[in-house]
């Protein structure tokens, strides 16, 4: 049988990964690669321990992997080292594929993370390895997450104007992810990975106001107020840079996908808003 490495398994993707690939492959057959092991003892398969900035651990680490799911870091700036650190490692232990969650478009975009993926990406090309890239747009998450602060404050603020929004869940994303790591037919495929329905910062404001029966605007501020109301909230500098800065990438489309090449993938459609805000109000009703 394969065996399956995920890295970041113990993330809020990397878990989810996990719990959908024991419903599809023998538990045994999945190892969970971690920075840190305690906190991996619920996940249920073995667990190794993978730092990757401890590069000289990583190759054993690997030994018997034959298909590595490379969860990208959160270190924004170190991942392009750290991420090298694992494809050398890889390469070194005979790894036979590796699939790699990358950005969106990331090779034409505004987004500013976009360099790292781009680097990532070449280096897996690079090593010879088969790969699959899955490009993830945003995650729904990354605006419901935040919904009982914009119910307190009673407003939604961004600079997004009406840029269209293509995102999709962590769970659908972790759908494609299994479906790539237990299908044939994804070798050297490089995947733009969104939501099918597109909506913006208004069309959110709206649904939220409508699910809670408040009345919730969403206010669009010029980028650098909008900047610097994220420094006042207690964000540091460099966050509420970065957080802007992907509101006005936002404007310019570029997290817009029409292609709908993850419901292709997984065979059904993609978590609507709807359905995403009303699971994320569930959770403190
Ligand atoms: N498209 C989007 O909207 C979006 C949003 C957020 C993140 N992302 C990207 O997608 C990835 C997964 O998202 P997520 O929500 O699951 O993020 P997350 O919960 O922050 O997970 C990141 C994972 O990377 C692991 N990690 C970080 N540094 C490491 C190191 N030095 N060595 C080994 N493992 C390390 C973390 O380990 P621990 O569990 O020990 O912390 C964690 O498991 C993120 O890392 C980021 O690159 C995309």
């Amino acid at each position: 049988m394969m065996k399956i490495g995920i890295t970041g398994a113990t993330g809020q993707l990397g878990q989810k990964v996990i719990e959908k690939l024991t419903k599809e492959t023998a538990a045994e057959n999945i190892v969970a690669l971690v920075r840190n092991p305690s906190k991996a003892s619920g996940l249920g398969v073995e667990v190794r321990a993978f730092d990757f900035n401890q590069p000289e651990n990583l190759a054993s680490a690997l030994e018997g992997i034959d298909k590595l799911l490379l969860i990208s870091g959160n270190e924004i700036g170190k991942r392009a080292e750290q991420h090298s650190n694992v494809i050398n490692a890889a390469k070194q232990a005979a790894v036979k594929y590796i699939a790699y969650t990358s950005l969106l478009r990331t090779d034409n975009t505004s987004i500013s993370l976009s360099d790292e993926h781009l680097e990532t990406e070449k280096m897996i090309k690079a090593s010879g390895i088969p790969f699959t890239f899955l490009r993830h747009g945003w995650y729904t998450e990354n605006y419901t997450a935040s919904i009982a602060e914009v119910l307190k404050t009673e407003a939604l603020y961004g600079s997004s104007g009406n840029g269209l929004i293509s995102s999709a869940t962590r769970s659908d994303f972790a759908a494609g992810v299994v479906k790539v790591l237990t299908t044939d037919a994804h070798i050297n495929k490089t995947y733009e990975l969104a939501g099918d329905e597109a909506y913006t910062l208004y069309d959110f404001a709206a649904e939220l106001s409508k699910q809670t029966g408040k009345d919730i605007p969403y206010v669009n501020l010029p980028v650098a107020e909008y900047e610097q109301a994220l420094v006042k909230a207690g964000l540091p500098e460099a966050l509420a840079q970065f957080l802007a800065g992907s509101h006005v990438s936002t404007e310019k489309g570029d997290l817009f996908e029409n292609g709908h090449q993850l419901s292709e993938l997984i065979g059904r459609p993609t978590t609507s808003l709807k359905d995403a805000i009303a699971e994320a109000l569930s959770e403190f009703n």
